[in-house]
Order: structure tokens, then sequence, then C-alpha cells
């Protein structure tokens, strides 16, 4: 069994997967954070984030990991765990280009279906292109505004700032960020956490 839960930025998609998965007593799959990671070594080695062929050597070369856990996701390169270096404005500016790169995504692809199941995936294609045959699909949208005075909360940042940067990259993720023809679309703007993760589970029973 997969559920999929895809969704625009910070639109509390892993929050509420973390609550799904949880309540189902399954691991959650938080695909964002290996577009991060390869973000985030691609930055460290002073690449060119739009040079495809340079990322995939460096991620040849220093594999990658994804700990999928019902509370939260681990990432690790060899011994070194990545995960609270993930979440950074820079990484954050970058992560969109990273993620259009073909290669890149079939690197991440490659990774998720390798996982076993049953898991609650979350990210942008998780329905529609890595896991088109999953028994339950979601999609989670808000406005900008709503969603950025969320965020505020948890960066030192004030809210037109993050709304502007939340803007430049729902354009910039358009084209890998789409609901499937046969997700349960929700908006979570007049919804708490639980308020959503209440109308996934009920739809799930
Ligand atoms: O979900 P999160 O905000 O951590 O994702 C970071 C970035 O990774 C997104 O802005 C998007 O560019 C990319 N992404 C993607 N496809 C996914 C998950 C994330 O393109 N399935």
């Amino acid at each position: 069994m997969i559920v999929t839960i895809d969704g625009v930025a910070a639109s509390g998609k892993s929050s509420v997967s973390s609550g799904v998965a949880q309540a189902l007593g399954v691991p959650y799959v938080s695909s964002g954070l290996l577009y991060r990671a390869a973000t985030l070594l691609g930055l460290e080695a002073n690449l060119d984030l739009h040079d495809a062929p340079q990322l995939l050597t460096l991620l040849g070369t220093r594999p990658v990991h994804l700990e999928p856990l019902a509370g939260g996701n681990r990432v690790w390169q060899a011994g070194r765990e990545l995960t609270d270096e993930l979440h950074s404005t820079r990484v954050d500016r970058g992560v969109s280009v990273v993620a259009a790169l073909p290669e890149v995504r079939a690197w991440v692809d490659a990774q998720l279906r390798a996982l076993p199941e049953p898991f609650v995936a979350e990210g942008r294609d998780m329905g529609t292109n890595v896991f088109p045959h999953a028994s339950h699909k979601f999609y989670l949208t808000a406005s900008a505004r709503i969603r950025a005075e969320r965020r505020a909360r948890e960066r030192p940042e004030d809210v037109p700032a993050i709304e502007a940067a939340l803007q430049r990259r729902d354009e910039l993720d358009t084209v890998q960020s789409a609901p499937a023809p046969d997700a349960l679309v929700i908006d979570t703007g007049p919804l708490d956490l639980q308020g959503v993760i209440d109308t996934i589970l009920t739809r799930l029973r």
C-alpha cells in the first residue's frame, strides 16, 4: 500500500504526512529531502546547479541515503547526517533548479521506487509520475500568504519576503507539481494540521 501526499511548497506536506503515517503505523517518505541533499552537495562542491552531468558524477561518488521513519526523515551522506542543513534559505533558492534536471529526477525516483512498501510518500509528483498506481492520492494547497505566515513561525524572516520566495518557487515547480487526476485536492487554508490529517484519515477509512 502506498499513499501519496503532494502539494505546493510549505503547504504542510511533511507534518501532514508524518501525522498520517503515524496513525497508519507506517513510515513516510520525504522526496523533497533528496532534491535538497543533491542541492546542498552541489553548492558545497561549488558546482553550477544547472550542470546535470557534474551533479550526477558528484552524487555517484558521494551516495546519499534517505532514512524514512514515521516521525521524520533523516538523510545521510556516508557517516555525515545532512538533515538539519537541508532547509536553509540557500538550499531553498537552488533546489528548484536542481529538481528541474531530468537526470536528477531519475536519480531520486530510482531511490524512491526501491523502498519497501507500505509507506506514505510526500512531494510534488508522487501521485503522477513516481507512484501512479498508489492506492490513495492527495494534493495540498493554500494561498501563498497563508503558507508564508505559517513558515514565518519557523524562520527568522518576514512574511512578505517568504511569500515572494514561495511564489518564485511555485512558478519554478509548476512543471513537476500538478495534482494527479485521481487525487483529492485539499485546501489547507481553513484547516489546522490535525484537520488536514483527519480529512485524509477519514478518506482512507
Ligand atoms: O517538499 P520540499 O519543499 O522539501 O521540496 C523541495 C523542492 O524539491 C521543491 O521546491 C521542488 O523543487 C523539489 N521537489 C520536486 N519533486 C518532488 C519533491 C520535491 O521537484 N517530488
